[in-house]
């Protein structure tokens, strides 16, 4: 049985795979409205998620199956202290699938040993969150035609923003595709990324202005600040409003430059940049739908 805890855990040929099938997916959802009737996905969200868990349950209810699960901690049993091992183990009694979103670092690594059907990481702390990396994936390749030779800029907090880990993970498999970091110094991506980087002789370059990076860049990977991992409040204040990109700003950049960011914003991306044509961060939360109802699937027939 295969669970899904990183993005490695998947080959690139795999990765291939799913986009196709989501791609085709979002072409005529309709023809896989039955393909999961009976079977169950159970969302177990212990950190606050709009997108991520309805797009899982949206994927699965448009598969013909059915949900089940809990948006917050103190909703289930772990707030009269049941382990999280205990609780897997129950919900993979009533589901034949698991989505999981915890706030530490492995849990879903952790839940994989008690449960009995596959675990899917939804987002682990500042660590990972392997499924906006294939939702990211699915956009940047329907844009560009193919997963490398790319310039991309990852802006904001790429120490705690899981998914430019994640996303940088599975970038480095694809040739041609150089990076340039841009985030203030005490949010720098994390030591053991950079070292990924530099061993595997990916190029890379760390900025500070996000105007340097502009003009050079076929995709602009913007990120929040995330408040909820930061020891103290007066940290975050300073920080949170670093980057700001407005119409003014992307000037500077290419017209063919593609805006991501995996949302929510806060105040990172001006609303005024939503009707230009390079924004293209709505019609990522679209493909987050597809790729997952073509996830679920690949899922549940263990990838056979
Ligand atoms: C991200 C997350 O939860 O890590 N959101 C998402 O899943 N689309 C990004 C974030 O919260 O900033």
């Amino acid at each position: 049985m295969r669970h899904l805890i990183n993005i490695t855990d998947l080959t690139p040929d795999e990765i291939e795979d799913l986009l196709n099938l989501a791609d085709a997916m979002r072409a005529n959802p309709r023809d896989w409205g039955e393909s999961q009737r009976g079977r169950i996905l159970a969302t177990l969200f212990f950190e606050p998620s709009t997108r991520t868990r309805l797009s899982f349950e949206s994927a699965m209810l448009s598969l013909g199956g059915g949900v089940l699960g809990f948006s917050s901690a103190d909703s289930s049993s772990s707030a009269k202290g049941e382990s999280l091992q205990d609780t897997v183990r129950t919900v993979s009694c009533y589901a034949d699938i698991i989505a999981m979103r915890h706030p530490k670092e492995g849990a879903p690594m952790a839940a994989q040993y008690t449960s009995e059907v596959p675990i899917i990481n939804a987002g682990d702390g500042g660590h990972n969150h392997p499924t906006q990396t294939l939702t990211d994936l699915m956009t940047i390749r329907r844009e560009h035609g193919h997963l490398g030779d790319m310039t991309i800029g990852l802006c904001g907090d790429l120490k705690f923003g899981r998914t430019v880990h994640s996303l940088i993970l599975a970038l480095i498999r694809y040739p041609g595709v150089r990076f340039l970091l841009i985030s203030p110094p005490e949010l720098r991506l994390p030591e053991y990324l950079l070292n990924t980087l530099r061993d595997q002789g990916i190029p890379f370059e760390e900025h500070q202005a996000m105007e340097e990076a502009l003009p050079r860049l076929d995709f602009l990977y913007m990120t929040r600040v995330q408040k909820e991992r930061f020891f103290n409040e007066a940290d975050y204040v300073r920080l949170k409003d670093t980057y700001i990109l407005t119409p003014e700003k992307l000037r500077l950049a290419s017209p063919a430059l593609r805006v991501l960011h995996p949302l929510p914003r806060v105040n990172e991306i001006s609303t005024q940049v939503d009707a230009d044509p390079r924004a293209i961060y709505f019609d990522q939360v679209r493909n987050g739908r597809y790729v997952r109802m073509a996830l679920i699937t690949r899922m549940l027939e263990d990838f056979a």
